[in-house]
């Protein structure tokens, strides 16, 4: 007997199983989901994927995206902290990672990332092994290179986002100085990604 979907609706063309722009997050910390919520705005992907370990903060954060699937383009929200559920993706940003704890020095942070880096990335790899990884979580250049190491991906598939954020906060500072709008101020911020930033200070 036909079900009522099928009583309402008359397919014009067939499910494609594999979707087409398929972005993954991982981390669903405060830039995890500022990504999340600018991917969505700009509509860049036809399914995003969530994965953290934190399993009920996974959750609540992928509802509240999906119950704004009235407003967004993407039509499929996912998340899960099993891999499986990145597969096919062709973007991963990565922002993942443990933080800094009181008196505990950056060299010792590294080595705390590189362990957790050990967990995700060939697991990412392993799902979607013709992605590009976007990696943000620090210390960035050091994680952008150990990412680069663990997955064997070429290396024009494998991007920090570097100087971004020193070089926005150096362009808006110039433009705040000068009562114009940074898109009118520019200038680059080159080396490694936080250690310029207390120059800006
Ligand atoms: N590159 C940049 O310009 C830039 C700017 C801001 C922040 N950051 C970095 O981005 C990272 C995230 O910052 P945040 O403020 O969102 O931190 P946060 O603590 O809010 O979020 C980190 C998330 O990572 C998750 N996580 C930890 N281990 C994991 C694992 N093994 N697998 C999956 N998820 C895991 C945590 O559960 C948490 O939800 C930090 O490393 C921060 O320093 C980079």
């Amino acid at each position: 007997m036909a079900t009522l979907k099928e009583k309402l609706m008359t397919p014009v063309a067939a499910a494609s199983a594999v979707p087409s722009s398929k972005i993954t997050v991982v981390g669903v910390g405060q830039v995890g989901m500022a990504c999340a919520v600018s991917i969505l705005g700009k509509g860049l992907c036809d399914e995003l994927a969530l994965v953290d370990v934190l399993e009920d903060k996974l959750k609540g954060e992928m509802m509240d995206l999906q119950h704004g699937s009235l407003f967004l383009q993407t039509h499929k929200i996912v998340a899960d902290k099993d891999y499986a559920v990145t597969a096919n993706s062709k973007i991963v940003v990565v922002t993942a990672g443990v933080r800094q704890q009181e008196g505990e020095s950056r060299l010792n942070l590294v080595q705390r990332n590189v362990g957790v880096f050990k967990g995700i990335i060939p697991q990412i790899v392993k799902y979607s092994p013709n992605c590009t990884i976007l990696v943000v979580s620090n210390p960035v250049d050091i994680l952008t290179y150990v990412t680069w190491k663990l997955s064997g991906l070429p290396k024009h598939r494998v991007i920090g986002s570097g100087c971004n954020l020193d070089t926005a906060r150096f362009r808006y500072l110039m433009a705040e100085r000068l009562g114009i709008h940074p898109t009118s101020c520019h200038g680059w911020i080159l080396g490694e990604h936080a250690a310029r930033a207390t120059l800006l200070r």
